[in-house]
């Protein structure tokens, strides 16, 4: 294992009701809460007036910061912030999924910060040294687990740019979960969520060490859990069983205790936040589609960890297979499970025009934790191979 410190400053209240039992005990020394939300879904299967209610019983004033939409913007983060500022909130309470949390994650640094938060902590890294908004979280949709980290993934629509970072700082105060708020997540949500919390943990597990380590058998644990879980929650929305184990392993798979030692590669996530700052694209699907293709890139390079994966997550037996059969065994499972789970599988398909395709590739990050560290030319040729 490589030397790790870690801490996790989010508090967890989990499970069916945790909402009503202790939410005005966690709010209870705020005066004015902001209270942020997405397009309107937690309108519509109660969760907004089940949340307002419990905060009017305790007196808060509340001041609304609606319309967050999925791949947050650097626009909408100002927004919250001048409004967070104009009305001396003293907590935010983001209600939804990943864009929610992350926009309020950097709006409660923008609230209290002069200059601007983009060039200062997101076109490169900063130092936060200042109490940001306080900030506590209820989820409404399993995948990112920004609910138990620092990061907050922004797009610049002016530059192009979709860019995280993760500050400890802005980890949420507390995180309240009840996997029953995600029933009503359509399952084409659900589903790209599902996949983005098995992106994050192979995005982990596919990195150095190779040797015996407690994070990757961890990981191993945790695929098994996501493909099972999401398979029952596919034919049943309402398997509190299956949404509580989707809800847990997406924390499990972003609150850095798996990352633990591990270098962790996400040049996927670098790949897809570009497609993502161009189309638009929901981030989950654009994961799915370019999982299997970047995996028969750099299998090779990381073969004995991808014959483990071919073996313990998906139970191929080797068969007289050599490790590169074993090997592409495995990434072929993976990408029948993502066609098995409907999640799409071309490029084109997510608005991706094929014009753009070089200049998207550019703009990519390149990981140095992946098994093999990308060229621009091969994201540009991986982008060919999974356009239609
Ligand atoms: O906006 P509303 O109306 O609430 O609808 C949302 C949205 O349309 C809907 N939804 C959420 N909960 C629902 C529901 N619909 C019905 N019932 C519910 N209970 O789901 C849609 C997607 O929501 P969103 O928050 O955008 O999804 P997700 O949680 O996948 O977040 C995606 C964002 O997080 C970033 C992504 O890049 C993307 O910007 N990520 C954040 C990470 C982090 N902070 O650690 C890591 C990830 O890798 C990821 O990059
Ligand atoms: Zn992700």
């Amino acid at each position: 294992m490589n030397n790790f410190i870690f801490q996790n400053a989010t508090k967890v209240y989990f499970g069916k009701g945790c909402v009503k039992e202790y939410l005005s005990c966690l709010t209870k020394n705020a005066h004015t809460v902001l209270l942020a939300y997405g397009g309107g879904s937690i309108k519509r299967n109660g969760v907004y007036d089940e949340v307002t209610g419990i905060l009017k019983a305790a007196g808060k004033t509340i001041v609304e910061f609606s319309g967050i939409m999925p791949n947050p913007t650097y626009a909408k983060v100002q927004e919250g912030a001048k409004l967070a500022q104009d009305k001396q909130v003293d907590m935010i309470l983001a209600v939804g999924g990943g864009s929610a949390m992350d926009c309020c994650k950097a709006v409660s640094l923008a609230a209290r910060y002069d200059g601007d938060i983009w060039n200062d902590y997101w076109a490169r890294p900063g130092v936060i040294d200042f109490e940001p908004l306080p900030l506590g979280v209820i989820v409404t949709v399993a995948g990112t687990g920004s609910e138990c980290n620092g990061g907050a993934v922004i797009t610049n629509e002016e530059k192009k740019i979709k860019t995280g970072r993760d500050y400890p700082q802005l980890n949420p105060h507390f995180a309240l979960m009840d996997p029953t708020y995600t029933y009503s997540v359509p399952v084409k949500q659900m589903v790209s969520g599902g996949f983005d919390i098995l992106s994050h943990i192979m995005e982990t597990y596919f990195s150095e060490p190779n040797e015996d380590n407690v994070s990757d058998d961890i990981m191993e644990a945790l695929m098994k859990s996501v493909i099972r879980n999401l398979r029952a929650a596919i034919k049943n929305p309402e398997d509190y069983t299956a949404r509580s184990n989707l809800m847990w392993n997406s924390t499990m798979a972003e609150n850095r205790i798996i990352k633990m030692g591990k270098r962790c590669d996400f040049e996927c996530h670098n790949m897809e936040h570009q497609l993502g700052a161009y189309t638009n694209c929901n981030h989950g699907c654009g994961l799915g589609v370019l999982h299997p293709v970047y995996y028969r890139h750099i299998y090779k390079s990381g073969l004995s960890k991808f014959v483990k994966f071919a073996e313990n997550v998906w139970g191929i037996v080797r068969d007289g297979k050599t490790d590169e059969e074993l090997a592409m065994a495995g990434i072929d499972a993976l990408a029948a499970f993502i066609k098995e789970a409907g999640l799409p599988t071309t490029l084109k398909e997510l608005g991706a025009k094929r014009e753009e395709l070089k200049e998207i590739a550019d703009s990519c990050g390149i990981s140095q934790g992946s098994y093999k560290p990308m060229t621009h030319e091969e994201i540009l040729e991986i982008f060919q191979e999974c356009y239609e």
